[in-house]
């Protein structure tokens, strides 16, 4: 993050003429487990990434937020807090407005900004490149306005801001790990209470992550389309949310629905269990069961929810023929694509990469990338 942060400082400092007053930074993620069940006020359980977004900022006396993106050829866009509703905004400029018009749905008096924006997260692999935007901003903005707002406050705003203003129906999980990630942890996440609960990543392992570069097509379509059948299944069951089913009323239920939105509701009720499961496996060391509760997560993702692709589940195969139970495999993220996290022995990183790197473009024709990540601190917990 250090490069991200000078690079920011030094745009800064060209386009707006001062040194920055503030710099600060919030991370991407990875989920280590619990898929598509923070819509359902599941469980999941992630951790934020040495990978994010780094904002460079000072306050301004009037209502105008500026705006230098790094990552866009130094594009500018100036943005009045007074007509924002009505303005039109496209690209990265949406994400902004979007964060702008959620903030000031409870803090309609907040004042301008300079800001320069940079960012490492792969975007469209499933490491949350949005969210880690969308925290940045909201952390900056509270700091330059001096508002009390917590990291729970700041991912609502940040999950208002997908929902309502980028046509995104996703969960509450991105933004959260973004906001209230803590280092060499992963975060246990009550999706309906919002009730955090941190576990060591254990001594010894690392997480690796390996992008497959599969060019994503459809996802918000298809995301928003699951997300359909998971409420369709509740209200089968006569139920507001798949959190309240249990597994006899599902099977009991299921001529009451249609074989996908079972399916759909299969994997979230299994995917619950294998998370709370996995939390207590990694706090109890128990590497075994670790390995098993992300084989079954896959399998379930493949299977049931249909959100893999071929050379993910290759991937998952390969490396988990290394791993074996001494670690753990699967694909991360909303699918169709994306990236497969491993928690890998330390002593097996070398052995993993070269075996990814001998194999995977042989038998799909993508050239991956490997990212060996560290657990950080999210914006909100940050010292
Ligand atoms: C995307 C969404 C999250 C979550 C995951 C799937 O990352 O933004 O809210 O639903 O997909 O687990």
């Amino acid at each position: 993050m250090q490069e991200l942060a000078t690079n920011a400082t030094n745009v800064f400092k060209d386009v707006f003429g001062s040194e920055p007053a503030y710099v600060g930074n919030a991370p991407g993620r990875v989920n280590l487990i619990g898929e598509h069940t923070d819509y359902n006020d599941g469980f999941v359980l992630p951790a934020a990434i040495n990978f994010g977004t780094v904002v460079a900022a000072t306050g301004r006396d009037d209502r105008t937020v500026s705006v230098v993106a790094l990552d866009f050829d130094n594009e500018r866009a100036d943005f009045d807090l007074d007509t924002l509703a009505d303005a039109e905004a496209s690209s990265w400029r949406s994400y902004v407005r979007g964060v702008l018009l959620a903030l000031m749905e409870q803090y309609p008096d907040i004042k301008g900004a300079n800001l320069s924006v940079t960012g490492n997260v792969p975007q469209g692999a499933g490491l949350s490149s949005s969210a880690s935007f969308e925290i940045a901003l909201l952390k900056t903005m509270a700091s330059l306005n001096e508002l009390p707002l917590s990291g729970a406050e700041a991912a609502k705003m940040g999950q208002l801001a997908e929902n309502k203003y980028a046509g995104c129906n996703c969960g509450i999980m991105d933004q959260m790990i973004s906001a209230c990630g803590a280092k060499n942890r992963a975060l246990l996440l009550d999706c309906r209470s919002l009730e955090t609960k941190y576990t060591s990543i254990p001594e010894g392992y690392s997480v690796l992550i390996t992008n497959s570069n599969v060019k994503r097509g459809l996802v918000d379509s298809e995301y928003n389309t699951r997300r359909e059948q998971c409420e369709a299944a509740a209200a089968a069951m006569g139920l507001s949310s798949l959190r309240d089913a249990s597994m006899e009323q599902l099977l009991a239920a299921k001529d009451k629905m249609s074989e996908k939105e079972f399916q759909r509701a299969h994997h979230v009720l299994t995917e619950n269990e294998r998370t709370l499961t996995m939390f207590d496996a990694l706090n109890a060391g128990d590497m075994a069961t670790c390995s098993k509760m992300m084989a079954e997560s896959h399998a379930s993702m493949r299977d049931d929810f249909e959100i893999t692709v071929r050379p993910i589940d290759y991937l998952v195969e390969l490396l988990g023929s290394l791993i074996g139970d001494n670690g753990g495999v699967r694909m991360t993220g909303g699918g169709f694509g994306g990236c497969v996290v491993a928690l890998v022995a330390d002593n097996k990183v070398d052995e993993a990469k070269t075996l990814i790197l001998e194999n995977y473009e042989k038998e799909t024709g993508i050239a991956p990338s490997i990212f060996v990540c560290s657990a950080e601190d999210g914006a909100f917990t940050q010292a």
